[in-house]
């Protein structure tokens, strides 16, 4: 298959379902050869079901396209390097790192227990943080070995996590905590040929499906399919390909067919005493500025 990602080799996490599923159908269209990881977790990450990666890989090689299973558990350390060497192993090259696999325990912070807080912040944070370090780790070696890369890491991060969202608090610190690595690595990495950015979506998932039903239903008559994953895949595709040169450490919203640049936190109103405050001065202060300022979105569900 030929594309803007032709010749070119992708790894995309949690790829068996959803929108992983989208993004590596989408990338073997545009000539990825696809390491499908997915271990088959159900929603709320328990337990392991059936074979996803291999189903994907299996239907991205029934329409031509080249790509190999993977199932291992992208939150260890055995998982995440295992899936950058079967990269290696399989295809020879790493290209595109597509951070994607997770999983959603929602709960009140008051009911959320130690348990869900960590494997919620695991699977995303650390499951994030892993894999970018093995392929980077890969990409630093080959900039060293004077083969400059072109490498691209697109990491999924959520309007959780850039707005908060009630009943969300370990997946939006999760979220918010991938966009924080996202700008570190964009930093860090650019002097090695890597870009890094990060995306947030909205489809039609198990993991919003029955939570906004209605949003999320495909029309009956045809028309266009707003929040089927697969809207969401080509800005992913791009980002990943060689043509998004000089796009690195952004944040992007992706739903139907809008993309929406995400702009970072910027200083607004400031005062500056040139001593230090006292508490009831610095809450008067604060109470002018405020004023000044540009309101907050509210979280989602607030
Ligand atoms: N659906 C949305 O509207 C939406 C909105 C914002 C963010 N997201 C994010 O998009 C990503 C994909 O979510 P989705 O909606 O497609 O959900 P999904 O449940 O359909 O797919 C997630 C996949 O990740 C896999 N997975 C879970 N833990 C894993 C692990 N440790 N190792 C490997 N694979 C693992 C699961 O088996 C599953 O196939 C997630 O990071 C999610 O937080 C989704």
């Amino acid at each position: 298959m030929t594309g803007i990602c032709s010749g070119h080799v992708a790894v995309v996490t949690g790829a068996g379902r959803g929108l992983g599923r989208a993004h590596a159908l989408a990338l073997a269209a545009e000539g990825a050869r696809v390491v499908v990881n997915d271990l088959g977790a159900g929603p709320d990450g328990q337990g392991t079901s059936a074979d996803p990666a291999q189903e994907v890989a299996d239907e991205i090689r029934a329409r031509g396209g080249e790509a190999v299973a993977h199932r291992g558990d992208i939150a260890t350390g055995e998982g995440a390097a295992s899936l950058v060497t079967a990269a290696l192993e399989t295809f020879g090259r790493l290209d595109a790192l597509v951070n994607n696999a997770g999983f959603v325990r929602d709960r009140m912070l008051v009911n959320l227990d130690e348990d869900d807080w960590d494997a919620v912040v695991r699977v995303h944070l650390k499951g994030h943080f892993l894999p970018l370090r093995h392929a980077a780790a890969h990409w630093r070696a080959e900039a060293k070995a004077d083969r400059g890369p072109h490498a691209r890491v697109v990491n999924t991060t959520s309007g959780a996590g850039l707005l908060g969202s009630v009943g969300q608090g370990n997946y939006a610190a999760a979220k918010a905590g991938i966009v924080g690595l996202t700008l570190v690595a964009a930093a860090e990495l650019g002097r090695y040929g890597v870009q890094v950015n990060a995306v947030a979506p909205a489809a039609r998932t198990r993991m919003t499906e029955n939570v906004f039903p209605e949003a999320m239903a495909a029309p009956p008559d045809g028309t266009f399919d707003a929040m089927a994953p697969a809207n969401v895949s080509p800005l992913v595709v791009w980002l990943a390909s060689a043509g998004s040169a000089g796009v690195t450490g952004q944040v992007f919203e992706a739903e139907a067919g809008r993309i929406t640049v995400m702009e970072g936190w910027h200083p607004g109103p400031t005062a500056d005493k040139g001593d230090r405050w006292a508490p009831a001065e610095a809450g008067e202060a604060v109470r002018r500025l405020l004023a000044g300022a540009r309101r907050a979105r509210p979280a989602y569900g607030a």
